[in-house]
């Protein structure tokens, strides 16, 4: 027998090193507030911390652990702090850590049904917890993938596919150019999969938007025919269920019946808002969803799961598996079909996307979800809407703020008003009272333009933010406001 590989750990060693991550995790997740949300560090600082070379020689782990503690938790931003308010807050719990680390452990690789028996069935089954819990019919099939980025580029390759079955074999040259449409407020990640699919920056058509930034029906009409006229290929158009500047839910029912009408594929982008589905008196403002032929949701933004992991819907699975499934010799499998009862005709994981390996990522969906329980689950989400509305109600009757956005979930926009300066100075200043905000230390929150006009975002949305961290964004804020009016010592 070679020696084992180093590190040559003995059970009681491992035992020792996980004990004590164990206790990392535990302090950390209950009081990440020991440390500003933004790290006080210096851009290269973490660099020239480490040395230029791998060790030649085992390091121990008692070692490496001094310095994740002292080096490296100090020097993230802490995402895992309830005063993150900043994009779309994220949350870890003991469950989903748990999850990754025996994910971890087992290593597996469920490309196949039989690379991976339990992590392919129990992919489906959590995307199917997940779609009933939002409340979607059950022809919708889900699987994990890492991020909506990646499922939108995997849902659109299905509508380019549906569109053109040759693309596969022959590509796109000399055909009539593809045509993707959005609006001007829906996320980037739509531009990046027309990037990589070659549809081209110039064919996705992002079009106007409503006073309340949703994409306008009467715009999208135009825009299809108008391109039809001219001998281009429409084919698939992405809906936005909670946009990411404002959570504006584009008029679902109307853009699903011009998709039907002109034969387009219909992708919802529902990364952020999707979650609340999971209440049932928030479904009315994603209704039409369930009209969509694919749909993506994060669960790790807003369900309390832990990054990373999101779920894509799509109502016809053999759709991706027709656009996807390529098999070379050494994957063939006996198991043409991935196990018997209920889910013997689902594909396997590696047939619905690009990616050939998959992670054990419902392990940790799994133990989040069952740890917290639905209703804990609605619970935080309810709790984070109540405080967005509280939020909005204070900036709506104080006359030092402005609301930018209608407020339908737990994200808020607004902006400090003061009499006198231009639009242009009032953007410059609402900058510098955001960072005043967030040179404090306790909160975090992040920008967006609409239009011109410089807009702070406030999102509720980590699993521990609650009425305390409402009361600390309000005092900074308006704090930061008052320090920027004039005759104010620091203005
Ligand atoms: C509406 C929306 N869609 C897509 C994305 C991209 O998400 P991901 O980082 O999971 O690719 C975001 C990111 O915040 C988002 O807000």
């Amino acid at each position: 027998m070679p020696d084992p590989m180093p590190p040559h750990l003995s059970p009681e060693e491992i035992r020792d090193a996980l004990h004590r991550t164990a206790d990392l995790v535990a302090d950390y997740l209950t009081g990440s507030e020991r440390y500003p949300v933004l790290p006080a560090v210096e851009p290269g600082e973490i660099w020239s911390s480490f040395a230029d070379e791998a060790p030649e020689e085992p390091v121990p782990m008692d070692h490496l652990l001094d310095v994740y503690r002292e080096r490296i938790e100090p020097a993230v931003t802490q995402w895992n702090h309830p005063g993150f308010m900043a994009y779309f807050a994220i949350t870890a719990t003991a469950p989903t850590v748990a999850g990754e680390a025996l994910s971890a452990a087992l290593n597996v690789n469920s490309m196949l049904w039989r690379t991976g028996p339990a992590p392919t069935e129990m992919e489906y089954k959590m995307c199917d917890w997940l779609r009933r819990l939002w409340g979607l019919p059950e022809d919708f099939v889900g699987h994990l993938v890492d991020t909506a980025s990646t499922a939108t580029l995997v849902a659109l390759a299905a509508a380019r596919h549906r569109h053109d079955p040759e693309v596969r074999r022959r590509g796109s040259a000399g055909r009539p150019p593809l045509v993707l449409y959005a609006s001007e407020q829906t996320h980037s990640s739509v531009d990046k999969a027309a990037v990589v699919l070659g549809v081209g920056l110039d064919q996705v058509r992002r079009l106007p938007v409503d006073e309340r930034f949703r994409l306008r029906p009467d715009a999208l009409a135009a825009a299809v025919a108008e391109d039809r006229a001219a001998g281009l290929a429409p084919f698939a158009v992405v809906a936005t269920a909670g946009s990411t500047s404002t959570t504006a839910v584009d008029p679902l029912p109307e853009i699903a019946d011009l998709c039907a009408e002109h034969g387009l594929w219909l992708h919802v982008d529902a990364a952020y808002a999707g979650n609340a589905a999971v209440c049932p008196e928030l479904r009315a403002h994603l209704t039409g969803w369930e009209r969509a032929d694919s749909i993506v949701v994060n669960p790790y933004k807003w369900s309390f799961l832990g990054f990373d992991g999101s779920v894509l819907l799509v109502r016809d699975v053999d759709e991706l598996r027709h656009a996807f499934s390529v098999v070379p010799e050494y994957l063939k499998t006996s198991f043409l079909k991935h196990g018997g009862g209920e889910a013997g005709d689902l594909p396997h994981l590696m047939d619905l996307g690009f990616q050939l390996g998959r992670r054990f990522r419902a392990l940790k969906l799994w133990m989040g979800l069952s740890a917290m329980g639905a209703g804990a689950l609605r619970s935080g989400i309810r709790r984070h809407v109540r405080l967005a509305a509280e939020l909005a109600r204070r900036v709506d009757e104080d006359p030092r703020f402005e609301r930018m956005a209608p407020a339908p979930f737990g994200t808020v926009c607004l902006r400090g008003v003061w009499d006198g300066p231009s639009e242009e100075e009032t953007d410059t200043r609402n900058e510098r009272l955001m960072e005043r905000v967030n040179d404090a230390g306790p909160v975090l929150l992040s920008h967006t333009r609409l239009g011109p006009r410089f807009v702070i975002r406030v999102v509720f949305g980590h699993g521990r933010t609650g009425e305390e961290e409402l009361e600390t964004v309000w005092r900074l804020l308006a704090g930061a406001h008052d320090a920027l009016s004039p005759g104010s010592p620091s203005t």
